[in-house]
């Protein structure tokens, strides 16, 4: 069948990189796309949200599958878009509903949909505008660090975490009343402060039936020992090495399940991803948030690790036969490490050249952000490539992933030396 992939990443060079392989699959498009997506697929130069445009180019190239990437597009309604359109009910299209997307858009959302189907997460409360003096005293009655999540997408900025009530009380301040992520923090989410280690956990689900994949720990701060900015991702390990089955038995009962009644219940239309971030906290997992798509760098680790047929894996997702489907897992781990362009995640420059991809070896390059002009692969984002490697070893996988980091260059490449800093002892 003829697929496109929509998205720009390191995750969709992933999911290119894999569906590519599948004798299921005849014509392959990325839209846009980046360097790396072109050698496997044809970059098509559509934005993921101008519907029109991709409405056209899945009828001119007979597409039956489309696989959505970023969030973007299935908060603004992508699916509901296909499904309501006669002429594109019939695509498959991998994502949930807009309805199922507030998981991920709407973090009060989340919460009320955690306490409705048991699903253990932080106590909460949240406040708009109008209730900021219940906000304000909210902070003053309960013990620090304070946990402030503005309730819609802010590109991944929109949490606080703050270690006294004054400055929490101004940060509402500033979410609320001077609307700091704009629409964004017009609701304020302020919950309680899990203390733990953090992990993911994905699922593929039909609506129905649901299948766990591997596991991954992801690095979002610029700096090494978990310091400074968020970033969207400075590396990646899979499977988690603390994730035992005991432990992962848990969060299948406790969480996977009950969030895939959930879906059913509330009818949302769910043929897709569902990216759990978990946080262990003396043995028990507890959901930090919902995403509604797969993670980056996640994608990275995770989907090198499958075996089985991707595209055969997405249609029994969208047939809703996921029940008969096969999963079958590579049992070595996977690292990946991101280099990210200098001054990121704050500003920096683009249309670097990248030199020493073709001299690397042993690890598969992903490409983030770049592109191509007359024959150089350039810097066209802040994370720029994840190299990534399997082995039976994480420690080794890393290590593989570091010695061709040292070989790619370009100018201004920065990347965190100590993935994996708070595994050592596993
Ligand atoms: P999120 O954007 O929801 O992934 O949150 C960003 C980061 O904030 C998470 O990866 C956690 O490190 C941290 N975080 C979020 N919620 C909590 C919480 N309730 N307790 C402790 N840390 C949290
Ligand atoms: N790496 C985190 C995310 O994709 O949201």
């Amino acid at each position: 069948m003829n697929i496109l992939i929509l998205g720009s990443g390191g995750r969709e060079h992933a999911f290119a990189y894999q569906i590519a392989k599948s004798p299921n699959c005849n014509q392959l498009y990325t839209a846009p796309g980046n360097a790396g997506t072109a050698q496997l697929s044809e970059n098509v130069a559509i934005g993921v949200n101008d519907f029109k445009k991709i409405k056209e180019f899945v009828i001119e190239k007979q597409i039956e599958l489309v696989i959505v990437g970023p969030e973007d597009p299935l908060v603004n309604g992508i699916v509901d878009f296909f499904d309501s359109d006669s002429e594109l009910n019939k695509v498959m299209i991998i994502g949930p509903s807009m309805e199922g997307a507030k998981l991920e858009g709407s973090k009060e959302f989340a919460k009320e949909f955690m306490k409705e189907f048991n699903i253990p997460t932080a106590t909460y409360q949240s406040f708009t505008k109008n209730e900021i003096i219940k906000g304000l005293q909210y902070i003053e009655s309960t013990p620090p660090p304070y946990v402030l999540k503005a309730d819609g997408l802010a590109a991944g900025k929109g949490v606080v975490i703050l270690d006294n009530a004054n400055d929490a009380k101004a940060e509402l301040q500033h979410m609320l009343v001077e609307e700091k992520f704009g629409a964004a923090s017009k609701t304020v989410v302020i919950e309680q402060f899990l203390k733990g280690i953090e992990l993911s956990v994905f699922v593929l689900t039909d609506g129905k039936n649901y299948k766990i994949l591997p596991t991954a720990k992801d690095y979002k701060r610029i700096g090494e020992g978990d310091t400074g900015l968020n970033t969207g991702g400075m590396g990646a390990i899979s499977p988690v090495p603390f994730a035992d089955e005991i432990f992962m038995q848990k969060i299948e009962e406790k969480i996977v399940k009950p969030t895939i009644t959930g879906i059913q219940k509330r009818k949302m239309n769910y043929k897709g991803f569902v990216f759990i971030g978990l946080i262990k906290v003396d043995d028990e997992p507890y959901v930090i948030e919902y995403n509604v798509r797969m993670g980056d760098p996640e994608t990275e680790v995770v989907l090198p690790r499958i075996k089985s047929d991707l595209v055969s894996l997405l249609w029994a997702t969208s047939t809703q036969s996921l029940n008969r489907a096969l999963l079958e897992i590579d049992q070595q781990s996977s690292a990946t490490v991101m280099l990210v362009s200098g001054g990121y995640p704050e500003g920096y420059e683009k249309g670097k050249e990248i030199k020493g991809i073709d001299t690397t070896e042993g690890s598969i390059i992903f490409h983030a952000g770049t592109n191509e002009k007359e024959g150089k692969i350039l810097t066209n984002g802040g994370r720029v490539i994840a190299v990534t490697t399997l082995n039976e070893n994480w420690k080794e996988a890393l290590e593989k992933s570091y010695q061709n980091a040292e070989k790619i260059n370009f100018e201004g490449k920065y990347f965190r030396k100590d993935i994996g800093f708070d595994l050592q002892s596993n």
